[in-house]
């Protein structure tokens, strides 16, 4: 998978070079192109940004350095989706980010200040699949932290990024609910027992029990979750 960030602070996605993600792109099934916003400026001061139509607090990101950034991006590309993270977007789930790992390119725009003034969505609406996308109901600085969530969301899902792809099935949300309590060695810790079916041996009974404990889980916490 190809993926581009716009951004106007590149050095942020810097830690895409440790991890999980970072393996992947060292052996290729990641391809990661980051691209300063001002770099796609003309003015002395690199200027980004410019005040509202309108009036009203903050600033909003000009067009013209979101238009050169973009055309030099998806210009040639084939088929992308153009992701800008945005609190007024659809909300990110891990179904989302299952359809988005089916991708060849995602173009991860991030916005900074009050937004990006609304012809950039509709001049790349005109020419690639956009989707505004919040990671949830709170609002961050700009679309960087929401871009590094989706893209490690997105990017674990890719075949062969993670060693052991049986791990992604028994997980949070996966199956629609949240994921029962584990435990490892010792059996007794600071006087707290493993819960004894799970040294029992008993497939079908350790099974039946992190059923259980998923459904509590989700009651409590989580209640939206259930059908
Ligand atoms: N930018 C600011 N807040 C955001 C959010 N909650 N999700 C995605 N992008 C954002």
């Amino acid at each position: 998978m190809r993926i581009d960030i716009v951004t106007i602070f590149p050095t942020f996605f810097d830690v895409l070079d440790i991890s999980l993600l970072g393996k992947a792109r060292q052996s290729g099934l990641i391809e990661l192109g980051v691209h300063d916003l001002r770099d796609h400026t003309h003015d002395r001061h690199r200027t980004v940004d410019d005040t509202p139509y309108g009036g009203g607090a903050g600033m909003v990101m000009k067009p013209e350095p979101w238009g050169e950034a973009l055309d030099g991006i998806l210009d040639g590309a084939a088929d992308p989706v153009v992701i800008f993270p945005s609190p007024a977007g659809e909300v990110f789930t891990q179904s989302i980010a299952r359809e988005l790992a089916q991708e060849q390119h995602l173009v991860f725009g991030c916005g900074r200040y009050e937004g990006i003034d609304q012809r950039v969505f509709d001049d790349t609406a005109a020419r690639a699949r956009v989707r505004l996308m919040s990671i949830g109901d709170y609002v961050l600085n700009g679309g960087e932290v929401a871009t590094m969530a989706m893209i490690e969301a997105v990017g674990r899902l890719i075949p062969g990024v993670v060693g052991n792809p049986e791990s992604l099935v028994e997980e949070s949300h996966e199956d629609g609910l949240l994921e029962y309590p584990s435990y490892t060695k010792p059996a007794v810790w600071r006087g707290r027992e493993v819960p004894p079916v799970l040294l029992s041996g008993n497939h079908g009974a350790v099974d039946a029990w992190r059923r259980e404990q998923q459904l509590a889980r989700t009651r409590a916490v989580r209640p939206d979750l259930l059908p």
